[in-house]
């Protein structure tokens, strides 16, 4: 019995050694384990503090809020395909015959992009030239008698491998009228076939086209207009891609606001701001191309002008109005908010009864605009609608600009909404901003703009994604 029990008892003995060596090797490991994550903290955190400036860590945080979107507004865009130029063009054709005009005349530049995908730096990356390219668009009548657009190029006889070589969007091979240096270019264009028996071809110009050419062209035979009438509200009323694409860079542009505002922090300078947004926009592909980041009473000018530097405090609104280019088409939006730091409600020692009450009335006034923003009104009519409403709460003085403006392959197109034009009326698909304001000197500035299309029925739609909610929520 005693033999057999100290038997058991020995191998009791043995057991609780050998648990007892498992267990303090098992607790090593775990105190090794612990050890050396606490070191890979220390180490990973002094990483990110020594190679991330504060600058740095906000640009990360705005980035990385704008990629957890999804970036869903993307959807809604394509680059124009090769069918959307002969669209425009054949959409010129018609407007042409309306307006009794044998031809459009266009150099390189916005316009000229609109119409063949060549702006001016694409033609001449070093300056304008002397030497005129010019692209001529006539109406003629297809074999099914539809109005489509013939399209001619004038350009210099070494020159004109170099505009074959562009590319441009054409079914057909590009048709030239070329010249020697020692020509009278004018004259060449005006001996061109394509006149047939017409003594003196009614030319409109557009409106970005160089005055020497004008005046070339008037002084050799042509009959020379400005840009007007349906040939100019073309490029006013929008196709359904360029909606698109609207859409998608100016919802992509508010968002990209509202991803940067949650990463604010005190002290930030308004050039650090402009500099993370630009970097946010890019995030999706976008080219930012103009920015105004101003805090407090420097939003008073409301096209900036001080030089950035001034140090974000709390209780004090920023005012954002920022643009980018997505397939050559603009954003161009504005949000005034208050930073996520700055307590809602304020604290005490920040009086912001007035601020919040020109908050909302501009507000009040963008939506007035928005409901008057309808197919056959004036665009005078659109500018009172929201200007009533500011200068009856005694703010009038201090909306010191327009309404708004059209906008598409540039930022400001016509037509504009200013109280005093009551020649353009709106038509279904052009698409504005709304943009009212009201600055009180030396103290703040308010602007809501939000970018939107005329249906033919009902209100304007908005197309940047809706309209801002509150200073704590833009
Ligand atoms: C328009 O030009 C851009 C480059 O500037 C090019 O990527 C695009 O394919 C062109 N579009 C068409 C329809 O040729
Ligand atoms: C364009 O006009 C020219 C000159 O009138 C003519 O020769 C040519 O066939 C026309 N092109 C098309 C595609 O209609
Ligand atoms: C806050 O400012 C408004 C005017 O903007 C003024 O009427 C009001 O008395 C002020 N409130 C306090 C508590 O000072
Ligand atoms: C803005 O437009 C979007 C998309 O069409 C729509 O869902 C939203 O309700 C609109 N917001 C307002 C306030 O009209």
């Amino acid at each position: 019995m005693k033999e057999e029990q100290r038997g058991i008892d020995d191998s009791v003995v043995t057991k609780r050694k050998s648990c007892t060596v498992a267990f303090k090797s098992l607790r090593v490991v775990v105190l090794t384990a612990m050890f050396l994550i606490w070191i890979h903290q220390i180490y990973h955190g002094q990483k990110i503090a020594i190679t991330l400036s504060r600058k740095e860590r906000f640009q990360q945080c705005s980035v990385d809020n704008y990629l957890a979107t999804g970036l869903p507004f993307l959807d809604t865009a394509e680059r124009p395909p090769l069918e959307e130029y002969i669209l425009r063009r054949n959409n010129l054709a018609k407007a042409l015959l309306a307006d009794g005009i044998d031809a459009f005349v266009v150099e390189p530049g916005y316009t000229f992009s609109y119409y063949a995908n060549v702006t001016q730096p694409q033609w001449e990356s070093w300056e304008p030239e002397e030497r005129p390219f010019l692209m001529i668009l006539r109406p003629s009548i297809a074999e099914d008698g539809t109005v489509v657009a013939n399209t001619s190029f004038l350009v210099p006889h070494f020159e004109e491998d170099r505009a074959r070589l562009l590319k441009m969007p054409f079914q057909e091979p590009i048709s030239t009228i070329t010249y020697e240096e020692h020509w009278n270019y004018y004259t060449t264009l005006w001996e061109a076939p394509m006149w047939k028996e017409t003594l003196s071809p009614n030319l409109m110009v557009d409106e970005e086209i160089r005055d020497f050419i004008a005046r070339g062209l008037a002084s050799n035979g042509f009959n020379v207009v400005g840009l007007a009438g349906e040939v100019e509200a073309v490029r006013q009323v929008k196709t359904d891609r360029e909606i698109g694409i609207l859409r998608a860079v100016n919802t992509g542009t508010v968002e990209a606001i509202r991803s940067m505002r949650k990463c604010l922090y005190k002290g930030v300078t308004e050039n650090e701001v402009v500099e993370v947004l630009d970097n946010t926009l890019r995030a999706a592909g976008f080219e930012p191309f103009f920015d105004i980041v101003e805090f407090g009473k420097s939003a008073a000018l409301p096209h900036g002008g001080h030089d950035g530097t001034r140090e974000l405090q709390p209780g004090e609104l920023i005012l954002i109005d920022v643009g980018a280019h997505l397939y050559g088409y603009s954003s161009d939006v504005t949000r005034t908010f208050y930073p996520p730091f700055f307590p809602n409600p304020p604290p005490s020692e920040h009086n912001t009864t007035e601020k919040t009450f020109v908050w909302n009335l501009v507000l009040e006034a963008q939506a007035a605009s928005v409901k008057a923003m309808k197919a056959d009104a004036t665009a005078a009519s659109v500018d009172i609608a929201a200007r009533n409403i500011i200068e009856a709460a005694g703010y009038g003085k201090q909306f010191t600009h327009r309404l708004g403006h059209g906008i598409g392959i540039k930022a400001h197109e016509s037509p504009y909404l200013n109280k005093g034009n009551h020649i353009d009326v709106l038509r279904p698909g052009m698409v504005f901003t709304s943009e009212p304001g009201v600055y009180v000197w030396n103290e703040f500035g308010v602007r809501h703009e939000d970018v939107l299309v005329v249906r033919g029925e009902g209100d304007a739609e908005n197309i940047s994604g809706g309209f801002a909610v509150g200073p704590w929520e833009p």
